[in-house]
């Protein structure tokens, strides 16, 4: 069973998404041309995947690490509901998960 996921683009753009069960929310991203950079694949060393989580799924999500928490600080745009995307794996119970790529997230000059 695929699950869906709801990319709310920086234009307000909904764009629809079904993933699979433990794959990663980054890459399912990517794989939609959503402009989510990544430049450092998941190791917690850019921003550049920051998306900002729908509060109603906020609370369904495994919460951030440390790391993650420490790297958001230097993300722009960051909201009280915002997560680095390559650290969100898919499950079961995110199907319908809706998450908004901000505008600031592939643009480093606006910082
Ligand atoms: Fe760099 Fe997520 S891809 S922190």
């Amino acid at each position: 069973m695929s699950i869906r996921v709801n990319f709310i683009d920086p234009q307000g753009h909904t764009v629809e998404a079904d993933g699979e069960v433990g794959e990663n929310l980054l890459r399912l991203g990517q794989a939609k041309g959503l402009p989510l950079e990544g430049t450092c694949e998941g190791q917690m060393a850019c921003s550049t995947c920051h998306v900002i989580v729908d509060p109603e799924w906020f609370g369904k999500l495994p919460g951030a690490s440390d790391e993650e928490e420490d790297m958001l600080d230097f993300a722009a745009g960051v909201k009280r509901t915002s997560r680095l995307s390559c650290q969100i794996e898919l499950t079961q119970e995110l199907d319908g998960l809706t998450v908004t790529v901000p505008a600031e997230a592939h643009d480093m000059q606006r910082m």
